[in-house]
């Protein structure tokens, strides 16, 4: 039972110590896992912003104000703008095409069950990621403040995705194995596991220079090329499924995911950017190789998983023009954190995807100082 008689006692009641070492400014209770022990004997001083720093920081994590970063504070703003729920997307015509024989050709069924069987785990697999590794490697609050809302996002979408499969009456263990059975999805995740494993490991701290290139990289690999290329093919594939009024109501959850996406995506290149500008000594000729070796097999993966989802042409797309589009799309992720393009002249196919996921009008903090929004819950695309 909580009891507010005794104030000292509430305190610990929290876990929390009252004292000067309670403050990471000050001492290391509350600080990040890489603070210095040492700092707990030095002495207590409000935060000022100019001691704020994304990774290894030293000032409270508990303290959101004053704001440094606040491009990481207007993000989350305009996350919570854009809240949905799955169930609020009426599946009946989905359900009633599902169910005709003749609704939806057998390669149209196929890329639905692909696209179902990477993301319900996909999804989970970024919010892990976030919640037991990225959280608490970085120092900003108002870093985490949006990594929190984005967690929770993750949470929809594989709400999502698990109420698509649930209306239209799938086989539960055939789509949430897809990604142990299916080669193309499980080598997408293979690739993927690693980077995740570097942070979520109890045993890694930042602090060193190879452990901050080690966090850097995971933070490319997982905006860039998880949440900024991985979903690409299968968000197309859906959208397309719309466009030709089918399935209307899954591609119509796959709009609002993609939004949010589209944003999780950027807040982590500003992030990128950000951990670039305070410790440019990572950011090396050698490191920027890898990155760009990195980017190489992803785009290899994703057109395998294209080429297995469309064995022939469907809806007016084919896996060769995918390629072309992977390679576009990895040239501007390439371009947004500063590393050179992989596939100079790579064209987009698909001009009517750069409208539904803002690729052209997409700004993030260090290109333009300028962030465009959605400023309400409701979809607008034109
Ligand atoms: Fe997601
Ligand atoms: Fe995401």
């Amino acid at each position: 039972m909580l009891s507010f008689d005794d104030d000292a006692g509430a305190v610990k009641g929290l876990g929390l110590q009252p004292t000067a070492g309670f403050f990471p400014a000050t001492g290391r209770a509350s600080a990040p896992v890489s603070a210095n022990p040492d700092a707990a004997h030095t002495e207590f001083r409000r935060i000022r912003v100019e001691d704020k720093r994304v990774i290894n920081g030293r000032t409270d994590v508990n303290q959101l104000v004053p704001f440094k970063y606040k491009w990481a504070w207007e993000k989350y703003l305009a996350a919570c703008a854009n809240h949905w729920m799955p169930q609020e997307i009426n599946m009946s015509r989905d359900i009633a095409l599902w169910r005709d024989r003749d609704g939806l050709t057998e390669d149209e069924r196929r890329v639905v069950k692909r696209n179902l069987g990477f993301f319900v785990t996909a999804d989970s697999l970024a919010a892990n990621n976030i919640v037991l590794g990225t959280y608490r490697h970085i120092s900003a609050p108002e870093c985490r403040q949006y990594l929190l809302r984005q967690a929770f996002e993750e949470a929809i979408h594989t709400h999502a995705y698990q109420y698509i499969v649930e209306s239209l009456g799938l086989d539960e263990g055939e789509v949430f194995n897809a990604y142990n059975e299916i080669p193309s999805i499980r080598g997408k995740d293979e690739f993927l596991i690693p980077f995740i494993d570097t942070l979520t490991d109890p045993g890694f701290r930042t602090g060193t220079p190879e452990a901050d290139q080690r966090l850097l990289k995971s933070l490319i690999v997982f905006a860039c090329l998880m949440e900024g290329l991985f979903f690409y093919v299968g968000f197309a594939q859906i959208l397309s499924l719309g466009r030709q009024n089918k399935m209307t109501g899954a591609a119509e959850q796959y709009q609002y995911i993609l939004r949010d996406e589209s944003m999780h995506c950027n807040f982590g290149i500003d992030l990128i950017n950000q951990i670039k500008l305070e410790n440019p000594h990572l950011w090396t000729q050698q490191f920027r190789e890898e990155i760009a070796e990195l980017f190489r097999k992803a785009v290899d993966l994703e057109y395998r998983y294209a080429e297995d989802t469309m064995p022939r042409g469907v809806l007016g797309l084919n896996a060769p023009m995918f390629k072309e589009y992977l390679r576009f799309v990895a040239n501007r992720r390439s371009q947004q954190i500063g590393i050179e393009q992989q596939y100079p002249g790579a064209t987009n196919p698909f001009p009517w995807m750069s409208e539904m996921i803002d690729l052209k009008k997409e700004r993030n903090f260090f290109e333009t100082r300028v962030i465009e929004y959605q400023t309400g819950g409701a979809l607008s695309w034109d």
